[in-house]
């Protein structure tokens, strides 16, 4: 079935569109009361994630509200170590945890592969259920995290502030370090490869924690696992190219290699220029990006402003998704998550004539 609303496809491989396509990290999330009550009827998050019917119901939710030109899956990056078998759970207000950590090399080497279907099969399930709710309204946007950021979490055993742990284990043994990451890059191919299959019509690829690293560990322990990754991803779906983006937070650094990656788009977050991004990468991919979740605690005007600011910085033509920097915030009014999707479609039209 042909899509209604197309542009945000188009944007990331650098297609002309009418207006600047926008979708929002965490879209689906608690700043929504609808989420919270579905969570609610869940019983805790972990649930609503591993229900496909409710897990349908809050993906959908953001885009009942707003003109979101894409939906994202509803799940959590960290199913795959869970699915691993690390034990994920939450502690209100804490974060992420795992009941079993990786300490030494023989928790890697004894670490199973994963089996997609039976380990993971409510994700596709989910994957196929809003495909099929969407009934052709807008494309659906399957992830995962990078094999590094899923490393971080899986080492440190939850969240982290300095990164000890996961840094001290990378440079006291970087074979076993490249091992993890391998195992992980297979099988987050097979995870994305397997989202596709279901019904997923772009991927993105969090790499949440990767702008903690060196320059040099960035390129070893980050982006090449990635670069994999992609060249081993399904290349097209239901006649048209599937494209991959990449966000790597505090990545700005390197834009040039991510770039150079093979991915369609790069993910910016708020501490870069688009206009100066737009000027590095050139023709070779499409941005992804850039406004500080936090502009949505300001005023309508403000909103607007910033909105127009970024949509000025990169110009005139082809190649940009509108989106925040990073996640927004579950404290945000929905009123004004409103304001900047309507902003964004208003303002950016007469970039595209
Ligand atoms: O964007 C979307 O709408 C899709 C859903 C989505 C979630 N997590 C739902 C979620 C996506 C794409 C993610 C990815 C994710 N999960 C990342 C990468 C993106 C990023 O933010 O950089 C990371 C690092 C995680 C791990 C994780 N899961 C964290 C750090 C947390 C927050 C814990 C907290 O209490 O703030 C989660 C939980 C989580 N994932 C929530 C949601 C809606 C909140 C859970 C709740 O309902 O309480």
């Amino acid at each position: 079935m042909a899509l209604k609303n197309d542009r945000f496809l188009k944007a990331l491989m650098r297609e002309p569109v009418d207006v600047t396509p926008v979708w929002m990290m965490r879209q689906a999330g608690r700043y929504l009361p609808e989420y919270r009550a579905t969570r609610k009827q869940a019983g805790n998050f972990l649930k609503l994630c591993q229900t496909p019917e409710l897990a349908c119901e809050v993906a959908l939710q953001p885009l009942q509200r707003y003109e979101f030109d894409a939906a994202i899956l509803f799940s959590d990056i960290l199913t795959i170590p869970d699915a691993m078998g690390q034990g994920l759970y939450f502690e209100e207000g804490e974060g992420p945890r795992f009941q079993k950590v990786i300490r030494i090399a023989k928790d890697v080497e004894q670490l199973p592969a994963l089996n997609v279907t039976a380990d993971l099969g409510y994700v596709m399930d989910t994957v196929s259920l809003i495909r099929r709710e969407l009934n052709g309204s807008v494309p659906l946007i399957g992830f995962s995290g990078s094999p590094w950021t899923l490393a971080c979490y899986m080492i440190e055993g939850g969240g982290s502030k300095d990164f000890r742990k996961v840094k001290e284990f990378m440079y006291n043994n970087p074979e076993v370090m490249h091992l993890l990451l391998e195992k992980l890059a297979i099988a987050i191919t097979d995870y994305l490869n397997a989202q596709i299959r279901a019904g997923a019509q772009a991927v993105q690829i969090f790499d949440t924690w990767g702008g903690i690293l060196t320059t040099s560990s960035y390129f070893d322990f980050s982006l090449t696992y990635m670069k994999n990754i992609i060249s081993n991803l399904i290349k097209e779906a239901d006649g048209r190219p599937l494209p991959a983006i990449v966000f790597t937070k505090n990545g700005g650094l390197w834009l040039e290699a991510i770039a150079n990656s093979g991915t369609n788009a790069v993910g910016l977050d708020w501490t870069i220029e688009i206009g100066d991004a737009r000027k590095r990468v050139g023709k070779s991919c499409s941005l992804q990006g850039n406004m500080d979740p936090f502009i949505l605690c300001g005023s309508d005007g403000t909103i607007r402003d910033e909105v127009g600011k970024i949509l000025e910085s990169f110009g005139n033509g082809n190649g940009h998704v509108f989106n925040l920097g990073h996640g927004i915030s579950p404290g945000i009014n929905p009123d004004k998550v409103s304001v900047f999707v309507d902003a964004v479609h208003e303002l950016s039209a007469r970039y595209h004539s």
